[in-house]
């Protein structure tokens, strides 16, 4: 078979299912490990049957068992790199690219940062290649580190990793804290494909506030002068955050920001007055 009629195949049994379009080439591009444009560029090319085969069974978990696209390939793309993913790890979002392209616009160069719950270390890594801030990341699980340091090695990044609870093993101080932390409530509706994902990445006590709680209070003994806290967190979880800073730190001011469908998923925590050491 030719890789066009596979891939019309797959498209065939997405529609049938109503499922993403976009998965049937993205798993095809994958399993084949070429490009998208390597591929239409090789349309006509006979591929195996064993390869076919796995393809369309690939495909099944995908349409049956909603298992996420990202995971069946085993990698994602995140600020143009191709990051692995599988399931010790949180499939990099949209939503956090998107704050990561802002820091990478709006702040400095040279500075020196914490990322809190690294996963894949899409964030750290990033930044590190992007910016050259000097990075130490930190998770909590050891299986997702691992999966990070691969990340960085492939990428060519150099990034300090670092298992830790929270602050538990950070001995610095830094100019910028970063942080995706877990935020969903037990409570909350999740997609089917959530359920995919590592727990401890997901979800976080008190309506999803109690890492976001802790990396506020834990940072102020670890940020430098002048220095900022930026978290992603639910798009319900704003009001809470300025309440929570003007009362346990109210010498910080929480500015809580929009992400591009208009939602409140953004806070930068910064010491009221304060500019950074360089525009002194
Ligand atoms: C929402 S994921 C974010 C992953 C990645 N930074 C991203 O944005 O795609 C949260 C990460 O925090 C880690 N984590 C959970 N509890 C933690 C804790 N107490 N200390 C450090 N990391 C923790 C999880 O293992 C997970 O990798």
């Amino acid at each position: 078979m030719i890789i066009r009629d596979l891939l019309q195949l797959g498209y065939e049994k997405i529609e049938e299912f109503n499922k993403e379009r976009t998965a049937a080439k993205l798993l095809l591009s994958g399993l084949l490990e070429m490009s998208y444009s390597d591929m239409f560029i090789n349309f006509d090319k006979e591929i195996t049957n064993e390869k076919a085969e796995e393809y369309l069974e690939l495909l099944d978990f995908y349409v049956l068992e909603n298992v996420p696209i990202q995971y069946l390939v085993g990698s994602t793309n995140f600020y143009g790199r191709r990051f692995n993913v599988d399931e010790r790890v949180l499939i990099p979002r949209p939503e956090t690219e998107y704050l990561v392209d802002k820091v990478i616009k709006k702040l400095p160069n040279d500075l020196k940062v914490l990322e809190i719950g690294t996963g894949s270390g899409c964030i750290g890594i990033t930044l590190n290649l992007e910016k050259n801030y000097q990075v130490d990341a930190t998770d909590i699980d050891e299986d997702a580190l691992a999966v990070a340091e691969t990340n960085s090695k492939i990428n060519e990044a150099d990034v300090n990793f670092i298992q830790s609870d929270l602050y538990e093993n950070v001995k610095g101080k830094y100019d910028l804290i970063i942080s995706n932390p877990p935020y969903v409530s037990e409570t909350d509706e999740v997609e089917d494909s959530v359920l995919f994902e590592p727990e401890i990445a997901l979800y976080s006590d008190y309506f999803g506030t109690m890492h976001l709680s802790l990396i506020i209070l834990g940072a102020v003994k670890h940020l430098n002068d002048g220095g900022m806290i930026i978290l992603e967190h639910g798009h319900k979880h704003g009001l809470y955050i300025q309440m929570f800073v003007s009362h346990f730190i109210p010498e910080y001011r929480a500015f809580t920001l929009k992400d591009l469908q208009g939602k409140y998923r953004y806070s930068v925590i910064r010491k009221r007055g304060s500019v950074w050491k360089r525009d002194k």
